[in-house]
């Protein structure tokens, strides 16, 4: 596959910007914002809590009420992860929240005790009966809390929590994910003082009052390094647009040992792969390690590698469940616990193949790519809710893909 590739706002930054939006009455507009499905459903969860939300193409409005609803209970909330995201904002706004478990991808476990016991501290109490979260304050306080390990979405909901709280709050072990830096940019404009953004320390000043502001959301770092594993593993030459190269860093360097070349600019890099690539092992560890989200794709350049490549997985145990799916297609690969060895093919063969998640149905069209006959990926719905326009850009870097059946 060869060509150019634009790449929008990040998932996992829009739904979260979303939700700060409740945290200021008036209107807040996001720019940039993928058009995937999962940005609708955040638009159901903040209207059934009192917003007005208008979706114009890669513009986002939404307008927050002086008085929000506390109960996010629709049934958007269970269909995406990103949604518990209210939580923090709500307990901040209404200093109570009633909010229905998360749905998403099926990868592993995901509890929510951190964020819990992260608004414990700050002076809420909260437990989970019947499906949702309850969650309450007389008054939220500023803290010192420690995350037992860098999760992306507790610490979302305290820093959200906190912005808001009297005091301050220290998060001790926060992620430092690039979505994070900019939930922090996003919550600074509106007034917030924080100051250790990207950092494992997050200093939060609580203020009083935040203001609705304009932001627009950094691009798709997943999305960009997607398309740079499919240049290396289809022996391809694609440059990205729309990323910067520091959020991919690890990922561009682990592709240039597997043999590609790579070159970067200011928003954009260029992997170009003129042979078979070797074999390369892949850790996956909160940022800045290898994106645990990247994992599929990195399966997938393993089984059509020259040599035998380990990949661990840290995050998600269930993550692996990808790679019955890749052997279904001729893939030398197993799995003994967080670990799969993968001794890589000179081809793969087509077969139909079932995506249980967005990641790993990228990681099987990727595979697809590389695969003798026609692979049929079955169940891409989970596509549509992380990549605008993939298979039209696919077809446009020269794939020969094709949409069929459902939502063609
Ligand atoms: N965890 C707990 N307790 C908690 C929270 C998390 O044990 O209270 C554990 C999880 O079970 C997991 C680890 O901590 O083992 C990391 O989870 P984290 O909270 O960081 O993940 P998340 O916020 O649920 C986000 C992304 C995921 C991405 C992870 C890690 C969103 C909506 N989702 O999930 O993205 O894999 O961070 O980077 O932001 C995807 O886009 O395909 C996706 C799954």
């Amino acid at each position: 596959m060869v060509g150019e590739v634009d790449v929008v706002g990040a998932k996992n930054s829009v739904l979260k910007l979303m939700a700060a939006a409740l945290l200021a009455e008036g209107t807040t507009t996001i720019t940039n914002c993928p058009e995937i499905l999962d940005v609708p459903l955040m638009a159901e969860v903040l209207r059934s809590l009192g917003c007005s939300v208008e979706i114009d193409g890669t513009t986002v409005h939404i307008t927050t009420p002086s008085e929000v609803e506390h109960r996010a209970t629709s049934s958007a909330m269970g269909k995406l992860r990103a949604s518990v995201c209210v939580l923090g904002p709500l307990v901040a706004r209404c200093r109570r929240a009633v909010v229905t478990l998360p749905g998403g991808d099926a990868i592993g476990s995901r509890p929510l005790d951190m964020h819990q016991n992260g608004l414990r501290q700050l002076g809420a109490s909260s437990h989970i009966e019947h499906g949702v979260v309850v969650a309450e304050a007389e008054d939220l306080s500023g803290a010192q809390i420690w995350l037992d390990f860098p999760s992306v979405g507790a610490t979302e909901n305290i820093l959200m929590a906190a912005a808001l709280a009297e005091g301050t709050t220290v998060i001790d072990n926060a992620a430092r994910e690039p979505e994070i830096v900019d939930l922090c940019v996003m919550l600074q404009q509106m007034g917030a003082k924080i100051e250790g953004s990207g950092t494992s320390t997050l200093t939060v000043y609580g203020v009083p009052k935040l203001e609705a502001v304009q932001h627009r959301v950094i691009g798709d770092r997943i999305v960009g390094a997607t398309w740079a594993f499919a240049a290396a593993t289809t022996c391809g030459d694609i440059t990205v647009r729309g990323v910067q190269p520091q959020h991919v860093n690890l990922v561009l360097e682990k592709l240039r040992i597997a043999g590609a070349e790579i070159t970067t600019s200011d928003e954009e890099f260029r992997v170009a792969m003129n042979r078979r690539p070797e074999a390369v092992d892949f850790v996956t560890l909160p940022f800045p390690g290898f994106p645990t989200d990247l994992q599929p794709m990195a399966l997938a350049l393993s089984a059509v590698a020259d040599g035998t490549s380990m990949i661990t997985e840290n995050l998600f145990e269930s993550r692996f469940r990808f790679i019955e799916e890749l052997v279904r297609m001729g893939a030398d690969a197993r799995t003994d616990g967080h670990h799969a060895v993968v001794r890589g093919q000179q081809h793969l063969s087509s077969a139909p193949v079932w995506a249980t998640d967005i990641r790993a149905g990228v990681g099987l069209v990727l595979a697809g790519l590389c695969a003798d006959g026609v692979t049929e990926v079955w169940d891409v719905f989970h596509i549509d809710r992380g990549y605008p326009d993939f298979v039209a850009n696919l077809g446009q870097l020269g794939a020969a893909i094709e949409r069929v059946g459902e939502n063609a």
